[in-house]
C-alpha cells in the first residue's frame, strides 16, 4: 500500500506529484487529499449512479461516502487519502467508461 490517510497538516505546495485517474495522468500537491487534487484538475464527477446521476465529493471529511474510489486497488474515501506520487485512482463501476464513450469530458 502506497498511500496514507489524510491528516490535513502535511501538504507540500512546493512539490507536485503525478497520479492517474481512470487511466489519465494528472498532477497535484503532495499531501493534499485526492478529492482536492481531482477538483483542482477540473474533475468533480467521480462516478455515475445507476440512474445516470453524476456524483462527487460532498462533505470532504469522511462522512458522506460520496467520494469513495478505488485507490491502489482499495475501496476508500478519496477525501481521506493524501496524494502521493504514482497513486492509481479509479472510479468504481463501469459507468464512467460509458459516460466517456458518450463524450462527457467531465468524468
Ligand atoms: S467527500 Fe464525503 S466522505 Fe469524502
Amino acid at each position: 500500500m502506497r498511500f496514507f490517510r489524510q491528516t490535513g497538516s502535511k501538504i507540500k505546495r512546493s512539490q507536485l506529484v503525478e497520479f492517474s485517474f481512470n487511466g489519465t495522468t494528472y498532477s497535484g500537491h503532495l499531501g493534499e487529499s485526492v478529492t482536492v487534487a481531482l477538483a483542482a484538475n477540473g474533475i468533480i464527477t467521480t462516478r455515475i449512479t445507476h440512474d445516470g446521476s453524476p456524483r462527487g465529493a460532498f462533505c470532504f471529511m469522511g462522512s458522506c461516502q460520496e467520494c469513495v474510489l478505488l485507490i491502489d486497488g482499495l475501496r476508500i474515501e478519496a477525501c481521506q487519502v493524501a496524494l502521493s506520487e504514482g497513486l492509481i485512482v479509479q472510479s468504481i463501476g463501469c459507468l464512467i467508461a460509458e459516460q466517456k464513450a458518450k463524450g462527457d469530458e467531465n468524468v
